[in-house]
């Protein structure tokens, strides 16, 4: 049967810290002189892009390609979309040019699981709407544990900070991040927050500064400019003075305090510091993991099981 990555449960359980161990394989192959292997050779990976980004799209070809899987990008704007096309009939035409995973984001919630009843080959949600986002959850969850150098995330204790409401990354990292045993709270105005929590396992404030003394881990989320349609907020100024990371704020951080942030940055917005002056600061950490995370995952749907790093090994 074909496995997806559509969110963190269909990794099943213990398959986030599996994940994670296959991801350390990964960074070593990374950090040889020459790093690629051949555990996916002969398999095809198509791109299929229907929102704009730079990093994830770009970090997953990266990755497919050291693992000598073949490429091909599909995007939107330039595509048979533009003449009316279905999303399903452009998922069946691909799909019969013999592909063995999709790599798709859109803007819409549930579009990899659609997508995933249309065709045989393996779905990887790069984020779909507000609503999942897996492969950054499990390399922020890695960059942390490499960061502290350990193996779970117990009693560490992480601010995810900004609009929580619209933001897939707040909903997938704060699964994986209490999976993993983190204490996670949510910082963020009553309007940027979403309707209902229950089960969520986490903590909410709208007191950044109250909180700031005591994480161990400070996550700010973008703002998303482009889904926030309503005056949910009186002005991104005001936003910047309670919940964003100024000089003042800087300073009053844990002096081994992680600072994170998903990209692309709104500078000016949710960071007024530059992170470059900011010793705890993970921000490229997390672009540099993003490829070795999405190495292990293409490997995890689409490889033979032996060792990646292994030349032999498929
Ligand atoms: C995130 C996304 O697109 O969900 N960015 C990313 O994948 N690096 C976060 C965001 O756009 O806010």
């Amino acid at each position: 049967m074909t496995r997806h990555l559509r969110d963190l449960d269909d990794l099943g359980p213990g398959g986030l810290r599996r994940l994670l161990d296959l991801s350390a394989h990964m960074a070593e192959v990374n950090r040889r002189p020459v790093p690629k292997v051949p555990a996916l050779r002969g398999r095809t990976v198509v791109s299929l892009f229907f929102e704009d980004s730079t990093r994830t799209r770009v970090s997953f070809e990266t990755a497919a390609k050291r693992l000598s899987a073949d490429t091909m990008a599909f995007s939107a704007s330039t595509s048979s979309v533009n003449k009316g096309e279905s999303l399903r009939d452009t998922v069946e035409t691909i799909s019969a040019m013999g592909v063995d995973a999709f790599v798709v984001r859109h803007k819409s919630s549930g579009v990899p699981w659609q997508i995933s009843r249309w065709t045989d080959a393996a779905v990887v949600n790069a984020g779909d709407g507000w609503h999942e986002h897996p492969t950054q959850a499990l390399l922020d969850s890695y960059t942390i544990c490499e960061a502290l150098h350990r193996r779970d995330l117990d009693g560490v204790r992480i601010a995810i900070v900004g609009d929580v409401r619209h933001s897939r990354v707040a909903r997938s990292n704060r699964r994986a991040f209490t999976e993993l045993g983190a204490q996670v709270t949510f910082v963020a105005p009553a309007t940027l927050l979403p309707p209902s929590m229950d089960d969520w396992g986490v903590a909410v404030t709208e007191d950044l500064d109250a909180l700031l003394p005591d994480v161990d881990v400070l996550y700010l989320l973008r703002m998303q400019r482009e889904r926030t349609n309503e005056a949910l907020l009186p002005s991104l100024r005001e936003y910047t003075d309670r919940f964003g990371l100024t000089p003042e704020r800087a300073r009053r951080l844990r002096p081994d305090a992680l600072v994170m942030h998903p990209g692309p940055m709104n500078r000016g917005v949710e960071i007024t510091v530059d992170p470059s002056d900011l010793p705890g600061a993970l921000i490229t950490r997390q672009v540099t993991n993003g490829v070795a995370v999405r190495m292990a995952v293409l490997f995890d749907l689409l490889g033979s099981g032996a060792d990646p790093r292994d030349a032999e090994g498929q």
